[in-house]
């Protein structure tokens, strides 16, 4: 695996394999990686030539208030975890080459950023998607892959690549989860003990938006006071936002009809954390199958 950390050194590196006509697979990260960032690793390996994974963590992306400066970070580990899955190439830049004292160019999606994590995490978005444009300039690759975990940051990228008519196709995998449904994340890292056991709650919390939808509820409204009396039984919870929205806009819709997602943010405790279904009601029955995907278009 070749480990760079210059930005001129990785785009002569992007150029040389592009002139070899192979196909450049990328995977953005934060890194601390876990079993949803390596299921990505996994799919591009198997579907692309080279592998490119980032590890940056992305100051601009974080609020004054959140956890940039803790933020999990091993280096070591994820070398050796990308070394394992057959990564070629790892980019890990530094802040001052990514976001030199000028800075001063940003990417922004209007409107797609408006609600759900764009309300409470104010130009957090615009964050993930400047970084984003600098990563794919330099990196240059064909197929990029995204977890629906974060499913409003992959509807927005995916806005923005349309937009912008970025030559990259984007992947979406399903949300990788612990045994109790806990979605995988590096910040799970902070939840010990009983929160830990709280944080599970919020993945129940959606499948019992689900099974509602399943039999029968259509009702928004009351669709988001199950969810949330369900989470508030938890004295550690505190309820960010509970939303059903379309899967096209994002905008909370009062009856579940076709294609919806659920999305729930909630503190277990002092961690932000997030969850999310898409539910297809004409499909109620089957609904799970539709966890990992935005539309069916974008099925891996
Ligand atoms: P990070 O949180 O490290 O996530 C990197 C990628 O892994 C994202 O596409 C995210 O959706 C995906 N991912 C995280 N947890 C997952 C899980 N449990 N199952 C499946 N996929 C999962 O998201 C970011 O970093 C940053 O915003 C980034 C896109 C790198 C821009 O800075």
């Amino acid at each position: 695996m070749k480990i760079i950390d210059k930005i001129d050194k990785m785009k002569t590196h992007a150029r040389i394999i592009k002139k070899g006509n192979k196909l450049l697979g990328f995977v953005p990260t934060m890194g601390y990686l876990h079993e949803g960032h390596l299921s990505l690793i996994r799919a591009a390996r198997k579907q692309s030539d080279v592998v490119t994974v980032s590890i940056f963590v992305n100051p601009i992306q974080f609020g004054q208030n959140e956890d940039y400066k803790k933020y999990p970070r091993d280096m070591q580990r994820d070398e050796e975890l990308l070394k394992n899955y057959g990564v070629d190439i790892l980019f890990y830049p530094e802040k001052k080459d990514m976001y030199p004292a000028d800075f001063s160019t940003y990417v922004n999606v209007e409107k797609l950023t408006d609600g759900l994590c764009g309300k409470s995490r104010v130009g957090h978005f615009r964050g993930v998607t400047t970084v984003l444009v600098k990563l794919f300039e330099i990196i240059k690759p064909d197929i990029a892959y995204f977890g629906q975990k974060d499913a409003q940051q992959a509807f927005v990228i995916k806005k923005m690549i349309k937009d912008l008519n970025m030559d990259i196709t984007m992947k979406i995998l399903p949300t990788v989860r612990e045994a109790d449904g806990l979605a995988m994340s590096s910040r799970n890292t902070y939840l010990t003990g009983t929160l830990r056991k709280d944080a599970g709650l919020l993945n129940r919390s959606l499948i019992l938006a689900a099974d509602l939808v399943r039999s029968g509820e259509k009702d928004a409204k009351k669709i988001i006071k199950s969810i949330k009396d369900f989470l508030l039984a938890s004295p550690n919870i505190k309820i960010d936002y509970i939303a059903i929205t379309d899967t096209k806009e994002l905008r909370d819709i009062a009856v579940v009809r076709g294609e919806t997602l659920v999305a729930v943010s909630a503190f277990v405790g002092k961690t932000r954390l997030i969850d999310n279904v898409i539910i297809n009601e004409k499909k109620a029955q089957e609904n799970w199958k539709y966890d990992g995907l935005l539309s069916g278009r974008q099925a891996v």
